[in-house]
């Protein structure tokens, strides 16, 4: 008898064990579709010795309040280390590194990617409509002694209120601006009051 004993609690464990792994498995599920926080990132390699051909630098608008944003990460600066954009609907981030692993954060909003030479790291963000001003842009990834040093700023300008709305059109309007499949991610400003 004391075999039986031993299925059951070999029984109990069973069903501890796969409520554990149904919990991760439902949260993980729940960040992902309910709250839409998913890995926002697509990295396409690109060879860091050809960067210069390859790779330029700089904010390109391709549409109406859609913006193509190609920025170069090195020890240690942002170029361009000051962007502005006005009334940005779509911003489509590449973002590559000449050196060493950076991170690029945009203060007080939810763009916090890794930067990693050899990969162009590829997302699309849309500011939410209250998103206006000044935004520091910092590397979060320690990468040598000039890392606190590494800065850039990016300013949202507010001119067109039809622009910050939803009137921009349906998805298929925006897909023939790029080539490039992003991931996307909904904007978010973190209230700091
Ligand atoms: Cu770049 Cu820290």
């Amino acid at each position: 008898m004391a075999n039986d004993e031993g299925v059951i609690y070999e029984y109990v464990w069973i069903v501890i064990v796969s409520a554990i792994v149904a919990g991760m498995a439902a949260s993980l599920a729940y960040y992902g579709i309910a709250l839409d926080l998913n890995p926002a990132c697509n990295a396409t390699p690109i060879d860091v010795g050809t960067l210069t051909e390859n790779f330029q630098p700089g904010v390109k608008q391709l549409g109406p309040g859609i913006y193509q944003v190609n920025i170069l990460a090195g020890q240690f600066f942002w170029n361009p280390n000051k962007i502005v954009l006005e009334d940005p609907v779509r911003i489509e981030f590449r973002i590559t590194s000449k050196d060493v692993v950076h991170g690029f954060e945009i203060v007080g909003t939810n763009v916090n990617v890794m930067v990693i030479p050899g990969y162009v790291a590829e997302f699309v963000w849309e500011p939410p409509k209250n998103a206006e001003g000044k935004y520091l842009i910092i590397c979060h990834e320690y990468c040598g002694v000039g890392h606190q040093f590494m800065q850039a700023e990016l300013e949202i300008k507010r001119t067109n209120t039809l622009l910050s709305g939803d009137s921009i059109g349906t998805t298929d309007d925006l897909g023939k601006f790029s080539e490039v499949k992003y991931l996307e991610f909904k904007g978010v400003i973190v209230d700091e009051g």
